[in-house]
């Protein structure tokens, strides 16, 4: 969990350039794999959209006209910074990114924040690992330690991150891919991780027309498609199934009453796939679930962020209000 410390030494591989990876990040993961794959509703859990090929897909994503999340996100920041920093004294914090992906948004912030001390984590650790790499060589004075880890049942930072003064950045929506209790919990979990001087800073997806979030998901150049037909890739490599991607097509559906963009992978014909020790027949038409996205309410965040022991400090909408952007604090 968030807070828990992770010993230095014995449990983390620590690497060079002050990059640590969790050990469960490497375990084997094939089993638990072909345990999901077997169930009456098969499913393929997110984290594994996310190897190094995947990473990159994701990146064009927030590059391609409908998905408007990042755009959007990166504007209300650059707008509304000097009303951001003024919620709360950030200067000088240890800034936590979660899922920093490629780092860049943080990046984009550096000047404004001037953290002192800057701790990305990702399940994806060599392409985080690349992207700091590089990071470092533009600000050489803000100490940096990366954390190859999955956060998804709690993060686990190293105890070498300073306990006090941490800012939580948590971008893009991602809080949207748990469901509204494992979000309470994560949160929690973060509160935990906090100190009473810890800010969090949150954007979160707001509820709106259909259209537009089929869209956001399901894009016309097929970006988001080839992003999730790679876990197909990615499982085969791990479990040892013998996924044909050409057999399978991706699907985004938005459930107005969950208030969540589901993601699929549909069997477009009958078919077989095999694994060491066993296999499964999927008639066409045949779902595998891959992710959820959530979308929120102002309202609803709120309570959940109350639910957690945070409150709110101040909230910013974009223009649309398609986003909601939450400067949170320990109550
Ligand atoms: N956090 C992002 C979101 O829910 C992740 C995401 C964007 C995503 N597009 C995706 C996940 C497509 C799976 C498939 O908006």
């Amino acid at each position: 969990m968030l807070g828990a410390e992770m010993p230095d030494s014995s449990s983390a591989e620590a690497t060079e350039g002050d990059f640590e990876v969790s050990p469960e990040l490497h375990a084997d993961l094939g089993e638990s794999l072909r345990r999901a794959l077997r169930r009456p509703q098969p499913s393929i859990p997110p984290r594994f959209l996310y190897d190094e090929l995947g990473s990159r897909l994701f990146e064009v994503i927030t590059a391609i006209p409908e998905y408007y999340p990042t755009r959007t996100e990166a504007a209300l920041l650059t707008e509304r910074i000097d009303a951001i920093l003024a919620c709360r004294p950030v200067e000088g914090c240890t800034l936590i990114d979660v899922g920093a992906g490629n780092c860049e948004k943080s990046a984009r912030l550096f000047d404004a924040i001037r953290p002192s001390h800057y701790v990305p984590v990702d399940v994806s650790a060599d392409f985080l690992e690349s992207a700091l790499s590089l990071l470092r060589l533009r600000y050489p004075t803000i100490q940096m330690t990366g954390v190859g880890a999955d956060f998804a049942a709690g993060l686990v930072l190293p105890a070498s991150i300073p306990a006090s003064r941490r800012l939580f950045f948590y971008p893009g929506s991602s809080i949207g891919n748990f469901s509204r209790d494992e979000a309470v919990v994560f949160l929690r979990s973060i509160r935990a991780g906090m100190g009473p001087d810890g800010t969090l800073w949150i954007t979160v997806d707001l509820d709106k027309d259909r259209a537009v979030l089929e869209r956001a998901y399901d894009d016309e150049l097929g970006v988001t498609a080839a992003f999730n037909k790679n876990v197909l890739s990615h499982v085969n490599r791990l479990a040892g199934t013998d996924f044909a991607l050409r057999d399978w097509r991706h699907l985004a559906r938005y459930d107005a009453a969950a208030m969540r963009i589901e993601l699929y992978l549909e069997a477009m014909r009958d078919l077989t796939v095999t694994w060491p020790g066993g296999s499964r027949r999927f008639r066409a038409g045949d779902r595998i679930h891959t992710e959820n996205s959530h979308k929120f309410t102002t309202e609803l965040f709120g309570e959940l962020l109350t639910r957690a022991g945070l409150r709110t400090v101040q909230v910013f909408h974009d223009a649309r209000r398609w986003l909601a952007f939450f400067v949170a604090a320990p109550v």
